[in-house]
């Protein structure tokens, strides 16, 4: 399969692809991390358009513009926050990428950048984070061509570390 996935070291509100997924929380209605960087980012339009949502579950997603953006789109689902492990969070965890990618194919998003969901504030063990997104994301690209690139866009060193190990483990 030629290559679809990448895991890069950014910062997601510059990057160049047609939606970035926000790592948001259920009330949609901005906060701090990716998300704080994302709102001040778009500019308070996108605030005002997410207002009108009212707000969304653990492990859905919904789609907003991307205003003052690169991106045409922002996909915003938000994470499990980290309890343990025993909450279903891995399963939550997994529906955010599977959500969020068949929203982007839903509006005919050829492009979309991931942040690491959940592994700031929500405090997500990063490695079980990585194998769970790398797993959904090449899981939906081995079944679906209409998607032709998804990025990880990781913001620090020990992150894209381990997602690139994450990757590299997959494809063996
Ligand atoms: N670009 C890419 N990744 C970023 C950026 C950025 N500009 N800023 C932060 N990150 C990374 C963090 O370093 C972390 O690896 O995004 C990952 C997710 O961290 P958070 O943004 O804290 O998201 P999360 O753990 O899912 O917690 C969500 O935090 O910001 C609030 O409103 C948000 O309540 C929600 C909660």
């Amino acid at each position: 399969m030629a290559e679809r996935f990448f895991v890069i070291k950014g910062d997601i509100v510059r990057v160049k692809t047609q939606a970035i997924v926000n790592a948001a929380n259920t009330s949609l209605l901005g906060g701090g991390g990716v998300d704080g960087a994302i709102h001040r980012a778009a500019g308070k339009e996108l605030l005002l358009e997410c207002e009108t949502l009212g707000g969304c579950p653990t492990g859905e997603a919904k789609i907003t513009s991307g205003y003052k953006l690169r991106a045409e789109y922002v996909i915003h689902t938000p994470g499990p926050i980290w309890r343990g492990g025993n909450k279903g969070e891995a399963e939550l965890l997994a529906n955010c990428y599977r959500n969020s990618l068949k929203l982007a194919q839903e509006y005919d998003i050829t492009s979309i950048s991931f942040p690491s969901i959940s592994t700031g504030v929500y405090r997500y063990p990063v490695e079980q984070a990585a194998d769970i997104a790398v797993k959904e994301i090449m899981t939906f690209l081995e079944n679906n061509n209409d998607i032709e690139k998804v990025q990880m866009v990781c913001f620090d060193e020990i992150t894209f570390r381990t997602y690139e190990k994450a990757l590299k483990n997959y494809k063996k």
